[in-house]
């Protein structure tokens, strides 16, 4: 019989110890270790054989040959198509669209490549009246087949019947090995799971998604470990009460890491958007004081987003600041610098900021659209509707130059805005597109002034 071992693991990290301790040497989290039994053997020290040294110049050429994804912002973000043998991790908030996008994902693979689809969470027939949500009749029986099972034991047995190229788990955080005493979603359980399937993926070729959910804190499955384990770690990203959605990958193994796919969530699901920029200014009203648009970068893709500022005297009480889609910091940093170097009074004033369409904005070339917004607000003055802003505001007051500005100020050109605010730069923009002016400035001073001078 198998020799049944007790050893305690951090549920935050990782870390294995012998005995209970009340708080992690690792990650110093108080109160994580869980006993947990080990029987048999875990993958991570299975007695297989050994592999051999290979000269460099006597491994065949790794040919290519990525399983078609026909979904293009899902394709383009893996690097172009799926690799045989890799295991991807998607995460994502819980109700953020990864089931559905997967779901499409594997029908889209299933017309030309045969895929197992392991469910978790949902039944065959949940999985069932989604897909008919999603697809015509007969749009998506060709080779994909639905699995609802939390055994990973089960699953590995079906695969070897089944023989898929693609196999989709959703969720790891639900499946379970019977060699291993933990329960469901324990940090022991996940990694076991995801060693396992990382070896049979590479062992066999096939290509595996696995579904993560993320925790509290932000991180997939609490432990983040699994990142190490895998080849590609892709973020789904959103709010639940918007319906754009962003897939960003910050691990990939056979791509770039900034690529950015967006996805709009429907009443048929993800539906791919071509033109991001267009649709998150589609709702702008451009007679409204506080809207300015920024000219802001998703990877190496140039995205306009319309930010909104609004200034309200305080009622009571300390004043408030609320940023939505932005960093708060940075708004703090941009307030202070609107009234220290601008003038502005704010300090008896509400202020909100808020990027339209769910979007997060990390980068701090939206300062300079932001400042408008809440001057234009606290002035009461619309600002010119034909001009983006972009630029990062400094502590002096100066506005500092921005990188990839050529491929921004294009974006600008093409959604068909006639004039850029941008910062004075040693470096000239090569080829500004004809038709599009490019006022530069050096300071924020002098940008709200060239803005106030043609506001009605
Ligand atoms: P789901 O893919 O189940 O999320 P996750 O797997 O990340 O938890 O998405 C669930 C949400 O998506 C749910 O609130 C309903 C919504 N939805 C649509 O709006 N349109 C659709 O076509 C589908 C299938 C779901
Ligand atoms: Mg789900």
């Amino acid at each position: 019989m198998a020799k049944v071992k007790t050893q305690f693991v951090c549920q935050q990290c990782g870390r294995v110890a012998a005995k209970a301790l009340g708080r992690c040497p690792q990650c110093d989290a108080w109160n994580s270790m869980v006993a947990e039994q080990v029987r048999g053997q875990s993958t991570m020290h299975a007695t297989s054989l050994p592999s051999e040294p290979v000269r460099l110049s006597e491994i065949e050429d790794g040919v290519d040959e990525r399983i078609l994804l026909p979904i293009g912002e899902f394709s383009r973000v893996l690097g172009g198509g799926i690799v045989p043998g890799s295991v991807v991790l998607i995460g994502g908030d819980p109700g953020i669209g990864k089931s559905t996008l997967l779901l499409q994902a594997a029908a889209a693979v299933a017309s030309h490549a045969s895929v197992l689809y392991v469910s978790g969470e949902e039944s065959a027939g949940q999985i069932k009246t989604r897909a008919q949500r999603l697809f015509e009749p007969g749009d998506a029986d060709h080779d994909l087949y639905l699995l609802s099972e939390t055994n990973l034991a089960y699953v590995e047995e079906f695969v070897s019947q089944l023989n898929p190229r693609l196999i989709v788990i959703d969720s790891i955080q639900t499946m379970q090995h019977p060699d291993l005493d933990a329960s469901a979603g324990s940090i022991s359980q996940v990694r076991e799971c995801a060693h396992r399937l990382q070896k049979m993926a590479k062992e066999s070729g096939r290509a595996i998604f696995l579904v993560g959910h993320v925790t509290k804190d932000g991180a997939i499955a609490g432990p983040k470990v699994l990142e190490h384990i895998v080849d590609t770690v892709l973020y789904l990203e959103g709010d639940t009460y918007h319906s754009y959605r962003l897939l960003r990958s910050v691990k990939n193994r056979f791509g770039a890491t900034t690529e950015v796919g967006v996805f709009e969530m429907g009443t048929k699901g993800m539906i791919a958007v071509d033109n991001p920029s267009e649709a998150f200014l589609s709702e702008r009203v451009k007679s409204a004081p506080g809207s300015a648009v920024a000219a802001t970068m998703e990877g190496t893709r140039p995205l306009l987003v319309e930010v909104q500022g609004l200034t309200s005297t305080t009622a009571f009480g300390h004043p408030r600041r609320t940023a939505n889609g932005v960093d708060l910091n940075r708004l703090h940093l941009v307030l202070a610098v609107l009234s220290r170097r601008v003038g502005l009074r704010l300090h008896d004033q509400d202020i909100f900021v808020n990027v339209v369409g769910g979007m997060r904005v990390h980068e701090p070339a939206a300062d300079l659209a932001m400042a408008a917004a809440i001057s234009s607000s606290l002035r009461d003055q619309v600002l010119p509707s034909e001009i983006v802003l972009l630029g990062e505001i400094g502590l002096s007051g100066e506005l500092r130059t921005i990188p990839q500005r050529r491929t921004r100020v294009h974006e600008i050109h093409k959604l068909g805005f006639s004039r850029a605010l941008l910062p004075k730069s040693q470096r000239e923009v090569d080829s500004v597109p004809p038709g599009l002016e490019l006022i530069q400035v050096s300071t924020l001073k002098e940008a709200l002034k060239v803005l106030q001078d043609e506001a009605r």
